[in-house]
This record gives C-alpha cells, sequence and structure tokens, in this order.
C-alpha cells in the first residue's frame, strides 16, 4: 500500500506506550511472489513441468490454478486447516519509510511435508532446490534428500539473515549447487565460519549472482566461469531476479546443456523480471527469448537453446 503523507508526522514520541495508528492509503497492489512459486513459474514459462512443494492456506485456490495455467504441478502442497498462506504486507511513504510485516502463517507447515511420497507420485527428481522456506521444513527437505539420495540444491537466500551457522551448515553441505547472490555469500562464510575455498569443497557448484555484473560458477579445481548479464536490460524492479535467473539455469541443466550456457539462459530470463513489475508478470515468445539470447550472447547460445524451446 502507499501512503500519501509522512509516517514520521503521526509517531507520538511520547505516547509510543499506546499506539493506535491508522493510515489511509491511497493505493492497494497485490502480487504474487513465494520464491518456490515465481521458480517453478520460470520453469513452467520455459516448457518444463516443475513440482511445487510447501504448504499454503485454504486461500491458495486463486494462485494454484494461476500457476497450474503456466505449467506448474501444484498437486503437493500441503493445504493447512487452520492457518492463512504466508504473506508479506507493507505500506511504504513518499519519503521510503516503511512499516511492513510478514505472516509466515501455513508455511510453517512445510516441515510436516515429506518428499518420499511426491517422488512416489512424479518419478525420481534430477533434483530438489530446498529455498528459502519454513527453516525446520528447509532442514527436514534436505536431510530426506541426503537420506534419500536426491541431488539437492540449496538456495537459503532470505533465510540467511535469520539462521544461526549450524543451521546453514546443515543446509549446504553436500549440496549438487549452492545458489546465492554475492551479498549472501559473504553472509554463508561469516556465520558458517567457513573460508570461500571450504565453501567450495562441500557443494558441487557454487552459482553467484552478482546483479547488474551477471553471474560467476564456480567448481573446486576448476576454472571459474563469468557470464555478464543480458544485454540492453532497462531496469524496472528488481524483486524476482534471482529466482527468475534459478528457473533459467535449472531449465538449462535439465537439457543437459552447460554451465555457461546455463547461466546465459538464466540471465535472459532474469532480465524479463527485472524489466517488469511484480515477480510473475512476464511472458514471451520462444522466438523472442531466443531473439533476446542471441543478441546477447550469440547465434551459437540461441540455436542450442532453440532445439529445446517450443
Ligand atoms: N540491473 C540488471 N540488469 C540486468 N540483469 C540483471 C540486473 N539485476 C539483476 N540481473 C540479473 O539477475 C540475476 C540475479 O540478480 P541478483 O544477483 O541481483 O539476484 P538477487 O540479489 O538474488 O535478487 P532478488 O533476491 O531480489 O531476486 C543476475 O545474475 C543478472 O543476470
Ligand atoms: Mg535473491
Amino acid at each position: 500500500m502507499g501512503f500519501g503523507g509522512k509516517f514520521a508526522d503521526s509517531l507520538v514520541v511520547e505516547q509510543l506506550d499506546k499506539i493506535s495508528l491508522s493510515f489511509l492509503v491511497d493505493d492497494l497492489e497485490i502480487r504474487r511472489g513465494g520464491v518456490g512459486a515465481n521458480i517453478t513459474f520460470g520453469l513452467g514459462q520455459l516448457g518444463l513441468r516443475p513440482v511445487l512443494v510447501g504448504a499454503a492456506g485454504e486461500d491458495f485456490a486463486d494462485y494454484r490454478s494461476w500457476l497450474e495455467r503456466h505449467g506448474v504441478d501444484c498437486q503437493s502442497v500441503r493445504i493447512s486447516e487452520s492457518r492463512h498462506t504466508a504473506r508479506f504486507v507493507c505500506t511504504t511513504d513518499p519519503t521510503g519509510a516503511q512499516i511492513a510485516s510478514f505472516y509466515p502463517g501455513a508455511m510453517s507447515e512445510a516441515r510436516l511435508v515429506e518428499l518420499g511420497p511426491i517422488v512416489g507420485r512424479v518419478g525420481e527428481p534430477d533434483y530438489v532446490l530446498v529455498g528459502a522456506d519454513d527453516p525446520d521444513g528447509m532442514l527436514r527437505h534436505t536431510e530426506e534428500c541426503r537420506q534419500r539420495g536426491y541431488a539437492f540444491i540449496a538456495d537459503p537466500s532470505q533465510q540467511l539473515a535469520f539462521s544461526g551457522g549450524d543451521l546453514i551448515r546443515q543446509l549446504i553441505d553436500g549440496a549438487s549447487i549452492l545458489f546465492s547472490n554475492e551479498y549472501e555469500s559473504h553472509m554463508i562464510e561469516q556465520k558458517t565460519g567457513w573460508s570461500a575455498e571450504e565453501v567450495l569443497s562441500r557443494v558441487g557448484t557454487q552459482v553467484t549472482t552478482l546483479g547488474k555484473d551477471g553471474v560467476r560458477v564456480q567448481r573446486a579445481g576448476q576454472p571459474t566461469i563469468e557470464v555478464t548479464a543480458a544485454a540492453d536490460v532497462t531496469a524496472v524492479e528488481p524483486t524476482g531476479v534471482g529466482d527468475a535467473f534459478r528457473a533459467g539455469f535449472l531449465a538449462a541443466l535439465s537439457w543437459d546443456l552447460g554451465l555457461e550456457r546455463a547461466c546465459q539462459v538464466g540471465c535472459v530470463l532474469a532480465a524479463y523480471v527485472v524489466e517488469t513489475v511484480g515477480t510473475q508478470e512476464y511472458s514471451f515468445t520462444a522466438s523472442e527469448f531466443l531473439g533476446r539470447l542471441e543478441t546477447s550472447y550469440g547465434a551459437d547460445a540461441a540455436a542450442e537453446v532453440g532445439r529445446h524451446l517450443s
């Protein structure tokens, strides 16, 4: 919501023990989000059929039909009987001040979801990506991957700020891929107490996104791969770019393309998100996507990806 006045003018410092504030807002926008939904939406846009795992409330019905229309399998989303879907509610004033709340709600029930029966339904997964979620749920799903031998991807993002070193170590150790942005990669080192080399030694591939500067991919004992961001991008609103990058990167891996190509596909998908307001408001035809890929990374990239995009 957008408040036209200044929050600071409504706060009476001597009265903080009996706060009762109400703001008449001029603007309300409701946007879809959630890292799991954003990433699976992106995979769906590239023609894949990802399985969304998590917990939502009875109010999930509309969101479910939106995601299913865009290729996401939502059958394994647990629906809570007592709590609403997680949501972030934020009011901003013209000075950029914010009053916000995050309601985890049904998200806390993610810890009750077992992966085994889902794999029984859909078959062995290429990867299980464990994104920011209920921390107990993240831990349980990571553990289950280790026990059952599913390749897993650690993508703790927003949860890093709230997690201690012990939890982060358990979420990352043995991951096939570790995703983070540059800031988060430093937070991982700081909180786990592992050096950059040690983090790398504990994961198969470390993918670090660098905002407008693109992305870096590292594997122990191999040369670092750096890929620049897509060309001709007009940044409008960055929320969800990281999720879109992951979707593109993972789609390319599922097509058996190499790491450099995967970064290129990720950067082009991210470009669509940074150019729109909202995380799932973009669309493109296969030829538009391939055209952008060619402009940014050349004809070979477009030809190789074109064999998989329809
Ligand atoms: N201004 C930009 N111009 C072009 N590409 C961008 C820009 N910002 C981000 N990207 C693309 O998106 C990818 C992910 O960006 P970034 O590293 O900012 O992720 P993030 O910090 O996880 O974002 P968020 O958490 O807000 O989704 C980058 O690797 C790049 O390809
Ligand atoms: Mg991010």
